[in-house]
């Protein structure tokens, strides 16, 4: 194929100097917030190789360290032993290297690690409605919560229940049903806007000294 008709990479960190510049920035661990079929992992995933940093996804380690499926857990020893083992695993990924951390849709509903991702880490909510997260999470069946009644409903008291709180991250991004290369894209932006604010305020900041 003649080098004019290949498609172009989308812009990273490896081609982008603007985004490398930015990315250099990042000194902290990303959390990845959001409901069940928000996109966090597959998001986190992809924002990771942009920003060529380690990405590790909490349910996972958990599944990992308990040495049995979440869905597993719940059942032997129910959800509060699941919250215990979640507080824990993320507070020891939030003590690791800079990375982004998929985390499930429950943990950022704990006031403590809140408050630990709040000192040591960007938190980035992917807002997504009703519809999108009933369609994706249709797909799968392995999430206790919605093994029992309807899962639309589920969802929707969820969305009432999580989304004010998951509003305290530092960074909104909308998921809609688009591909998620395009998600990622504005997740990167949303992220590198961020940093750069958070760049001026400290500039400024130093500039008011006496
Ligand atoms: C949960 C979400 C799940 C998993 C567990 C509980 C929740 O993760 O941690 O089933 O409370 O919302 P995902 O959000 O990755 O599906």
């Amino acid at each position: 194929m003649p080098e004019s008709e290949q498609a172009s990479p989308s812009p990273s960190v490896h081609t982008d100097p603007t985004l490398h510049a930015g990315a250099d920035l990042l000194d902290r661990p990303v959390v990845m917030v959001g409901l069940m079929g928000a996109g966090k992992t597959s998001i986190g995933r992809r924002l990771a190789a942009q920003l060529s940093m380690p990405f590790v996804d909490a349910d996972a380690e958990i599944e990992a360290a308990a040495g049995c499926t979440i869905a597993e857990i719940f059942e032997r020893h129910g959800e509060a032993a699941f919250r215990d083992g979640e507080r824990r695993v993320i507070a020891r990924l939030l003590e690791g290297p800079p990375q982004v951390i998929a985390t499930g849709g429950g943990a950022y509903m704990d006031a403590a690690t809140r408050a630990l991702v709040s000192e040591r880490a960007i938190a980035l909510w992917l807002r997504a409605d009703l519809d999108t997260l009933t369609a994706r999470t249709s797909r799968r069946s392995n999430r206790p919560l919605l093994k029992d009644g309807n899962p639309r409903a589920t969802l929707d008291r969820l969305m009432q229940e999580r989304y004010p709180v998951y509003a305290e991250a530092d960074i909104v991004v909308d998921s809609q049903d688009c591909p998620p290369d395009e998600t990622t894209q504005a997740v990167l932006k949303a992220l590198l806007d961020y940093l750069d604010r958070q760049q001026d305020t400290a500039v400024n900041a130093a500039g008011t000294l006496p």
